[in-house]
């Protein structure tokens, strides 16, 4: 056997331990790869630092990936069951505009799903897997979601204050480190104002209208409050994943820091509709230049993640049968692509 290594020719290894060319090339074998792993590390870590975002076929930590298919898959499945609460008003919605408006709204909120579930799918995990989590409960989505849309005023604060915290949240995520990921943030943003507007404009319109449409419009502020400074996440110091996520510059803020931001628009605006925000600690620091707000029960925010919810149960009935009657569909467009790829074959 010769004495030296094949791999870094390291004849001195050889000498110095006494030991043999096999035994050597092992040990060369690991220290390469050790090596290079290591360039591989250095590589990631300096684009993260330079802003320069990560690409499906770039090298990146396993925990970045895990964290990355986690969130976007969460997100993807919150814009699909996020659709249900309000689909359920299309039918009743107050007017033809009305109508026309939220009908486009709820199919945006598809198509941001779809986009989502598109950039998972570039980490390696395919959509029948993430539709499996979703239906099998393993995967979470927005516990806001498990609310139930009691009036139309529930439509208006919805667009108001759960798109808007979608777009606090969703904003700073198109400068997200993971490429495709920032890509479709950007398309979904632009929506997502859209959508914030037009809730806005619904509690306009009831918080100017007779006294029974601006009770409706309180009420519905009163119930969904709190859920929305909920959709945040839980508090930094019981969100494990956050000082990670912010280190990758997956998430740019925190959550009790985009919690605040949240807090100090939607008050402002709460103050031109004339609503009062349910919370007796609500109150303005000169000093600090921000509100200071009450706790959320993040009891009950525990127990809707954990599934005991009011709608928890009935919505993900409905994902499941949605996706079981579309298994013709699926069948359909998968015979349709065979036969048009047999017609060219045969051409
Ligand atoms: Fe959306
Ligand atoms: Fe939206």
């Amino acid at each position: 056997m010769s004495k030296w290594c094949f791999i870094s020719t390291r004849k001195s290894l050889i000498e110095k331990r006494n030991i043999t060319g096999a035994k050597c090339h092992y040990l060369c074998q690991q220290i390469s790869a050790t090596m290079s792993i290591q360039t591989q590390i250095d590589q990631f870590e300096q684009k993260i630092g330079s802003d320069i975002t990560i690409e499906p076929k770039d090298w990146m930590p396993d925990d970045y990936r895990k964290t990355l298919i986690r969130q976007i898959s969460q997100h993807a499945h919150s814009e699909i069951v996020g659709m249900l609460p309000e689909g359920n008003w299309i039918t009743r919605a107050p007017s033809l505009r009305r109508k026309a408006v939220l009908l486009a709204k709820v199919q945006d909120e598809a198509g941001h799903g779809l986009y989502l579930y598109s950039a998972a799918e570039t980490l390696g995990v395919s959509r029948d897997q993430l539709y499996d989590q979703l239906h099998s409960g393993v995967a979470k989505y927005s516990s806001i979601f498990n609310y139930p849309t009691l009036t139309w005023a529930d439509i208006g604060a919805i667009g108001w204050l759960v798109d808007g915290a979608a777009i606090m949240n969703q904003v700073p995520l198109c400068r997200t480190s993971y490429g495709p990921y920032a890509r479709a943030m950007v398309r979904v943003c632009k929506e997502e104002s859209f959508h914030q507007r037009q809730g806005y404009e619904i509690m306009l319109t009831l918080s100017k209208g007779s006294d029974i449409q601006r009770k409706m419009a309180q009420d519905a502020l009163n119930r969904w409050w709190w859920p929305s400074l909920m959709m945040f996440g839980p508090p930094d110091a019981e969100s494990p994943n956050t000082e990670k996520s912010v280190r990758w510059k997956i998430k740019r803020f925190t959550n009790d820091e985009l919690r605040q931001k949240f807090v100090d628009v939607t008050v402002e605006q709460a103050k031109i509709l004339g609503l009062t925000v349910p919370d007796k600690d609500l109150q303005w620091n000169e000093e600090t230049g921000h509100y200071e707000f009450g706790t959320p029960n993040w009891a009950e925010f525990k127990n809707v993640v954990a599934g005991n919810g009011p709608c928890n149960k009935q919505r993900l009935e409905t994902r499941k049968q949605a996706w079981e009657k579309g298994q013709w569909v699926r069948d359909a467009a998968m015979a349709h692509a065979e036969k048009r790829k047999n017609r060219k074959k045969a051409a």
